[in-house]
């Protein structure tokens, strides 16, 4: 079994995907923290690996960058290879004074500016959330690695560069919104229509607000605090299986 964009075999992803936008990211997480990863995916360059973390099987594969592109690729892993949970592992641009750069967000939801989701016709506003259960087990993780991190919205733009920036940024921020990136709200959508499991993780790496950014230096260390929490996560699901909530249809 393939699909026009992954190669892999049924089977060949582990239940749980952790998915950076970048895939030299996804490289990394598998060179650096799983046992006996192996490239289970190349197409378009979009490397999928399965291995081990502290004996759980776990997989990661970029994302890419943007709503369709997170569309695809998670609404694939969900439907076709049978994945039941998925952590996106990725970076924001914060717009709250009391979130900082080298923060961790996790995404309780994801409001968005895109229309991804009139494909479903409803007659009223989606509100794409995260597994409570994935939620609940990266925040215990966070913890325990004594790191700073936020519970709150962070919203999934369809642009990085816009035309009306400062005064979007400010209306999101009234809103309480703690930071901007680019795929979180698709990633919930397909996890809620599937009946499946998704979380969205970053790493503050911009101010929107002050224009601080993190250093090359400071980015992987705060990357990799981030890829442990998420690893963490994965353990600790795999462990306590969320249970299917089916698909509705
Ligand atoms: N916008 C969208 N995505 C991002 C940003 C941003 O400012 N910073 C990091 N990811």
């Amino acid at each position: 079994m393939s699909t026009p964009h992954n190669s892999a075999e049924k089977g060949e992803f582990a239940k749980t995907v952790l998915m950076p936008g970048d895939p030299l990211r996804a490289k990394f997480v598998a060179e650096t923290f799983l046992e006996g990863a192996r490239l289970v995916n190349n197409v378009r360059g979009i490397g999928g690996y399965t291995g081990f973390y502290k004996g759980c099987p776990v997989s990661v594969m970029a994302s890419g960058m943007g709503m369709p592109s997170m569309g695809i690729y998670s609404y694939e892993l969900f439907r076709f290879y049978d994945v039941d949970n998925i952590i996106r592992i990725g970076s924001a641009g914060a717009i709250r004074e009391d979130v900082r750069v080298r923060d961790l967000v996790f995404g309780i939801g994801a409001c968005t500016n895109s229309a991804y989701a009139s494909q479903y016709g409803l007659h009223g506003t989606f509100a794409p959330t995260a597994s409570y259960s994935l939620l609940s087990a990266a925040v215990k993780a966070a913890e325990e690695k004594g790191v700073r991190y936020h519970v709150g919205n962070l919203l999934s733009s369809d642009t990085f560069y816009s035309d009306d920036a400062d005064e979007a940024n400010e209306m999101w921020r009234r809103m309480g919104v703690m930071a901007i990136e680019m795929e979180a709200a698709a990633l919930y959508m397909n996890a809620a229509r599937a009946g499946k499991n998704a979380l969205a993780i970053c790493t503050v790496s911009d101010h929107l607000l002050t224009g601080e950014a993190t250093t090359a230096e400071e980015r992987q260390t705060t990357f990799t605090d981030m890829m442990e929490v998420a690893l963490e996560t994965a353990v600790s699901v795999s462990r306590n299986p969320v249970p299917d909530k089916g698909d509705a249809s």
